[in-house]
């Protein structure tokens, strides 16, 4: 029970687990593991350990049918628990332990796991139809599109839906070069926009680009919340400008407060498109249903995905305005996806924005987000040695480290205190908070209370980890 989690430390990730001076580095992986060193139950690359319990048992399956790099990543950290079931913030392992949920699926949780009437809705409409035909029309589709023109600003009036945040972000980059019979686009440092090559292309991490070289050619990259050099970059040649309104997987990232308004004057200026990506942001996350409403700004294609499946369902959609579906005018096969807009994914979605309104999700996570910064704000001053910066903007929350050792760090201790949080995956020195927005206040107050205690324990032992 998350009531009494274990206190202690595992073997070889207590306090003094950096003290050893052994050689093991697993750079390729991530900083931060490198600085959790001599572990005793880590050993290099790959030699498969005992199994003892079923987790293990299914870790060690893991690594032989899945992803060995992964499953020495998960062993490494300690993360041997098989996820079973969940309610609302909660997640509940095989073996019944319960671990408060502050990563929710890295965005996806919104609305927590098994929402009661995300899942009657799924139930429903799974006993009728699953799949489309599509060959004859299909409701749920269409209702969901219909919703989302009807809550999105300004005239984002079409939807095109696919299955994740990447595709959704394909659809948008494809969509603008065929609506503006330009080539070229401009992204930002440190952004995240998936792993396809075009997603990809328009990312900002050298690490997981530079493998997949040549990447989609006509990508300018300029310094995110940075308007005056954007403008330097701006010229006829430029499809869309894409952007996130907040960078998640950049390090939680809050730009000016005029960033967006200036990017869509830039754009408009040049005749190029603005793509804003709301696949992390959107449903909520932030204190608004989509995180451009903070600045009024409308773009011309907006993408979602995470969340709009209700915790059960992928599902990834693109919002545009009219101007742009001309191009399905001309060809309406311009652009498909077989999967895409599924009676069951498109009925989850339907219920997931229902939910998100009618209990008021936007407004819950904008006033839980100002009690967890305020005391996530002191935390910091109490501790500015651990602690270098708390950021965000609704429960969308970014806790800063000085090194990516630190951080992993934090995040080992919170998982010996049955609290779930991970790193960002463009800024290993950045540890997101993105629980899910039905999260209690008792349950975010002792969330509150774990991270205080975890940063007090690293506190003792920060300076003899290394960067
Ligand atoms: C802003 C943003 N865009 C796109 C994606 C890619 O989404 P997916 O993993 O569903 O392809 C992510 C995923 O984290 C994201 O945060």
């Amino acid at each position: 029970m998350i009531g009494s989690p274990p206190r202690r430390l595992p073997a070889g990730l207590g306090p003094g687990f950096a003290l050893h001076p052994g050689p093991f580095h697993w750079c390729l992986i991530n900083r931060a593991m490198t600085a959790i060193k001599g572990r005793e139950r880590c050993h290099p690359l790959g030699a498969p350990i005992a199994m003892q319990t079923h987790s293990d048992d299914l870790l060690f399956r893991y690594e032989q049918a899945v992803n060995p790099g992964l499953a020495r990543v998960f062993r490494f950290m300690g993360l041997e628990s098989v996820e079973a079931t969940g309610y609302g913030a909660i997640l509940v392992d095989e073996d019944g332990e319960e671990y408060l949920d502050l990563a929710g699926g890295y965005g996806v949780m919104v609305h927590g796991y098994r929402h009661p009437r995300i899942v009657a809705a799924a139930h429903h409409q799974l006993d009728r139809l699953g799949q489309s035909s599509r060959v004859l029309l299909n409701r749920p589709m269409v209702e969901l599109a219909e919703a989302l023109a009807r809550v999105s600003p300004g005239d984002l009036t079409y939807t095109f839906f696919c299955n994740s945040g990447a595709e959704a972000v394909e659809a948008a980059l494809k969509l603008s070069r065929a609506a503006t019979g330009r080539v070229q686009w401009v992204s930002t440092n440190g952004a995240f926009h998936g792993k396809t090559m075009g997603a990809l292309s328009v990312s900002g991490r050298r690490t997981y680009q530079d493998p997949f070289e040549p990447l989609v050619p006509g990508v300018t990259q300029v310094p995110f919340g940075d308007a005056d050099r954007l403008a330097e970059v701006m010229n006829e040649d430029v499809a869309a400008v894409i952007v996130e309104p907040i960078q998640g997987e950049g390090g939680i990232i809050v730009p000016p407060p005029d960033y967006l308004g200036r990017v869509r004057a830039l754009c408009d200026e040049a005749g190029a498109l603005m793509i804003v990506d709301e696949v992390q942001t959107g449903m909520g996350r932030t204190g608004k249903l989509f995180a451009v409403e903070h600045s009024g700004v409308v773009p011309d294609l907006l993408c979602l995905a995470k969340a709009l499946g209700g915790g059960i369902m992928p599902i990834g959609a693109v919002i545009g305005r009219p101007a742009v579906w001309k191009v399905f005018d001309e060809q309406p096969l311009i652009h498909t996806s077989t999967f895409g807009g599924a009676p069951l994914a498109t009925a989850v979605g339907l219920a997931a924005l229902k939910v998100t309104l009618e209990d008021k999700l936007p407004e819950r996570a904008e006033r839980l987000g100002r009690l967890a910064m305020a005391e996530l704000r002191a935390l910091k001053d109490a501790y500015p040695e651990v602690l270098t910066d708390v950021r965000g903007q609704g429960l969308m929350i970014g806790l800063e480290f000085p090194s990516a050792g630190l951080a992993g760090a934090l995040m080992a201790e919170l998982f010996q205190r049955h609290v779930l949080a991970v790193y960002t995956l463009n800024n290993e020195r950045v540890i997101r908070l993105i629980p899910p927005l039905v999260i209690g206040d008792a349950e975010l107050g002792r969330a509150l209370a774990e991270i205080s205690s975890a940063v007090a324990s690293v506190a003792v032992y920060a300076n003899e980890l290394e960067e």
